[in-house]
């Protein structure tokens, strides 16, 4: 399986989520691959914000590889699952998918967590190092919450 997780600039928030995601998928062993990108494109060919790396470090996670890149109409075809951080960004993203936007593959990513509530990650750019620890955290806890929700309607067995 393909996920793309998807904020406004891809430099805070949906690096962690890719790395954190990707981390624990590697870690189960379930074969999906992570990325992500943005609807804005201001920060395109940049690495993740310092200190979206600096939380994802102190967790054992490397974001530092990672490029900014804004979301392309191809990516609605590409991927199987793209999650939006926040409704702001799922706004969006129906704008650029135009005919590609398929509200079976696009959702928030927190109705992974709280379904039917459309939370938003907070955009923690504005804000100081808490702000990146509060998000890596609930990130994380999706991401928990995510796996799980895939287990259980899938009947997953893991293979030995
Ligand atoms: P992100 O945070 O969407 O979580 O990457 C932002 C980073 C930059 C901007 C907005 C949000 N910006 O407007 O430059």
């Amino acid at each position: 399986m393909k996920i793309l997780m998807v904020c406004l600039g891809n430099i805070c928030r949906s690096p962690l989520a890719e790395g954190i995601l990707q981390n624990k998928v590697d870690a189960a062993k379930l074969g999906w691959n992570v990325d992500s990108a943005g609807t804005n494109g201001f920060h395109d060919g940049e690495s993740p914000h310092k200190l979206s790396q600096k939380v994802a470090v102190a967790n054992g996670i490397d974001i530092s590889e990672q490029i900014s890149r804004r979301i392309t109409q191809e990516d609605f075809l590409i991927y199987d699952r793209l999650y939006a951080m926040s409704v702001d960004v799922l706004e969006d993203m129906k704008r650029i998918g135009g005919e590609q936007f398929n509200e079976r593959k696009c959702s928030l990513f927190l109705n992974e967590l709280h379904q039917g509530k459309n939370n938003s990650v907070p955009d923690p750019w504005y804000g100081n190092e808490d702000g990146f620890i509060e998000v890596f955290q609930l990130i994380d806890r999706t991401c928990d919450a995510l796996i799980n929700n895939y287990l259980q309607t899938t009947n997953y067995t893991p293979k030995i």
